[in-house]
């Protein structure tokens, strides 16, 4: 599975820790879009190179972190086909992959704690979709995206 993973400089610190944990506990293979320091990061800009990578196909799977977590999952569902969710909890990051299809979660380094951050992670990268329970309600969404453009 190949993740993109990117922040702005309130998730700077955040994200560094969770890239470091998907390669060397988790083992996957990680590209970062940046940030690269604490310097202010419009969170637009690296929320819209992750998303349009992860529409693409480039990746799998898409990180995205803030300082709440919110301003980089409204950025990335801009994009088409883009289901990106904000997760604070272990619950919700299954869901998220198992009955949503998320491609990206989202997680606000100024909401959660690194150690949650990291079970979180590890709970969506662990799942795949649930296409014969949810394909369904996914495929509405798709559907009505479609319809509108
Ligand atoms: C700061 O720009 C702050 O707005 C950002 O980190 C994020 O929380 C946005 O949703």
């Amino acid at each position: 599975m190949k993740i993109a993973i990117g922040s702005d400089h309130n998730g700077y610190e955040f994200k560094e820790k969770i890239k470091a944990f998907i390669t060397e506990e988790l083992g996957y293979e990680v590209e970062d879009f940046g940030c690269h320091s604490c310097d202010s990061t419009d969170y637009p800009s690296v929320s819209f190179e992750v998303a349009e990578k992860i529409a693409h196909k480039v990746y799998d799977r898409g990180i995205l972190i803030c300082g709440t977590g919110l301003g980089v999952a409204i950025a990335a569902n801009k994009y088409k086909g883009i289901r990106a969710a904000t997760t604070h909890d272990v619950y919700s990051a299954e869901r998220a992959i198992a009955s949503n299809n998320a491609q990206i979660i989202t997680m606000g380094a100024q909401v959660i704690g690194i150690e949650s951050g990291k079970k979180i992670v590890k709970a969506y990268l662990g799942l795949n979709f649930d296409e014969s329970r949810s394909g369904k309600k996914v495929q509405m969404i798709i559907d009505k995206e479609e319809s509108l453009n």
